[in-house]
Parts: structure tokens; sequence; C-alpha cells
């Protein structure tokens, strides 16, 4: 699996599992997907869309067979209240909201059974920056007392939102992981920023959303040449050019053909020309 070093010194895979939406399946899928070569692993406290106990479970069995949890990368997220079902939240709603991120990340900690995690993610901005900050400031207490190697922030598709964050930041966000999809413009210039400073971009939808791109000419042509599958075109050329995709596929034939993209080439023109589909 290749690896990136992020803002904050850690090592992370360029290519990441993701967890949702996998319920009791959760704990067999991770399992599968670290044997057959994943070491990143993305999930959520947030019951409605992901069994993180499945994850911890996972992280179990695996280490019973010789995968530790140190060579995993293992990143959750905390998810503000609208984010959550209200019948199912994993924290005091009436608790102060920074209250709210170090007790949603206790749960976590138990659900996963681990004594930190690699990165903690703000699921969404708070309605303004005030709360987003207020929110930041508790991941940030996390991360000093080594809670969490990093951290970082989801569904942030306004630049300036980022930046303020960013300004304000005392422990800057090292990844941002947002939907990859037309309607953003691809996150065009928030990823030059990103790049700009070192912030990791986590690309999700990445399949579901841009069937145009995966049955364009160019991405055809490219998996007809080089005996690969659109997705692996799609993915290789992210990868490429930084990006670090979630794959949550649930088909052992696909995780393994997801991991497969580190080992080919694309040449550097084609690469680009397949990248200005997003560009
Ligand atoms: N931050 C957020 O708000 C947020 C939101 C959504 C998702 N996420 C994260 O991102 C992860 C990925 O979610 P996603 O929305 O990108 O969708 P996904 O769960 O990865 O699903 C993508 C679709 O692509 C298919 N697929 C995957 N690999 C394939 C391959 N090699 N060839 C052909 N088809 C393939 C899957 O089908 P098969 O199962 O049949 O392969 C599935 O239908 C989630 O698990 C979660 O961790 C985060």
């Amino acid at each position: 699996m290749k690896t990136m070093n992020t803002l904050s010194g850690v090592t992370m895979p360029c290519l990441i599992y993701g967890t949702a939406w996998k319920k009791d399946k959760t704990a067999d899928l991770v399992t599968t997907a670290v044997k057959c070569g994943f070491r990143g692993i993305d999930t959520a406290c947030q019951p409605k869309h992901y069994h993180e106990a499945g994850v911890g479970e996972a992280i179990q069995r695996l280490a019973g067979e010789g995968i530790s949890r140190q060579d995993l990368y293992i990143q959750t997220k905390f998810t503000p209240l609208n984010g959550q079902d209200p019948l199912d939240t994993p924290y005091d709603k009436r608790a102060p909201l920074s209250e709210q991120v170090l007790q949603s990340f206790d749960v976590s900690k138990k659900n996963l059974d681990v004594a930190y995690v690699d990165g903690l993610v703000l699921h969404s901005p708070l309605e303004n920056v005030e709360r987003t900050m207020i929110a930041w400031r508790a991941m940030e207490q996390i991360y000093n007392v080594g809670g969490t190697k990093q951290i970082g922030i989801s569904n942030c598709y306004d630049l300036e939102v980022l930046k303020q964050l960013y300004a304000e930041a005392y422990i800057k966000p090292a990844v941002v992981q947002n939907r990859f999809y037309r309607d953003t413009g691809y996150d065009n210039e928030m990823r030059k920023w990103c790049k700009e400073q070192k912030i990791c971009y986590q690309s999700f939808w990445t399949l579901t959303a841009n069937p145009q791109i995966l049955s364009s000419e160019i991405v055809l042509k490219a998996a007809h040449t080089y005996q690969k599958t659109t997705a692996q075109i799609l993915f290789r050329v992210l990868v490429d050019e930084g990006i670090v995709p979630l794959t949550g596929t649930c088909s052992e034939k696909h995780m393994k053909e997801d991991l497969e993209i580190f080992h080919f080439d694309l040449p550097v023109s084609l690469r680009q020309e397949i990248a200005s589909l997003f560009a």
C-alpha cells in the first residue's frame, strides 16, 4: 500500500477503506479489506450510517491474526447533532457542543477499542464559524492529549470557511474529506489551496457521482489499452493527482481491483488528459 506523509507527520495510506452503510457486515468486510491489503479505515461516531463497533471488532480480529493496530490508519469523525438520528445520538444532545465532541470521542475509543485514533474529522462545519471553532477547539484538546494524531474536516465546500478555520486553528487541519463531484467544480480551488498548505484531500462519492467520467472516451480507451477497469483508471489518476480516494466496496473482487491501482503506471500525458475532466 502506497502511503503519504501528512502535515501532522502521520503516515496515511493513499487509498482508504470506507465503512459507511455496512451495518452488521462491517466487521467481516473490514477484516476482508485489511486482509486484501487495505491499511486505512474510515468510520464515524454516527450510528445512523456507521457501525463503529463493527470496525472495532475487525481491529481485534486482525490483531489476533498478526495485523496489529499500529499497522493501521484509523480515522473516525465527530458528527454534529444535525447529522445524527435524534433517537440514536451517541452523546448527550443537551450538553454544550465542546462536551459533545469529547463524549463522542470517548464513545469512538470504546467502540474501536483503541487508545488513540490516527485521524479525527469534523463531519461537517457547524452553522457558523464560531460554532465550528468550538468543535475544533475540543478536537485540538483531544489532539493535545494524544487521543488523535491529526484532525480534519469533512463536507466543507466553502473555501472561505476552510481558510478561516485554518487561520484560527492552533492545530491545522491535516485532512479535508469531501464529495468529489461536478456540482462543486470538483473542489478545484479548494484542492489547489489544500495542496499549497499540504492538507490532504480525501474524496468520497468518487465512483457513484461520476458515471460521465467513467464512461468518457478517454477513460474507456485507457481501460482498454491497460486492461484495467474504468474504476481503476479513475482511482489511479486521482492518486497520481495527490487525492486520497475512499472506497467502500462490499465486493472482495473490487477490493482487490482497487488495491491493484498501485501496480501499474499511466503515462503523464494520459493522466493529465483524464485529470482535465475534473480540472
Ligand atoms: N464524510 C462524509 O460525509 C461521507 C459521506 C459518504 C461516504 N463517506 C465515506 O466514503 C466511503 C465511500 O463511500 P462512497 O460514497 O464513495 O461510495 P462507496 O461505498 O465506495 O460505493 C461506491 C460504489 O462503487 C462500487 N465500487 C467500488 N469499487 C468498485 C470497483 N473497483 N469497480 C466497480 N465498482 C466499484 C460499489 O459497489 P460494490 O460494493 O459492488 O463494489 C458501490 O456501489 C464511505 O464508506 C465512508 O467511509 C464519507
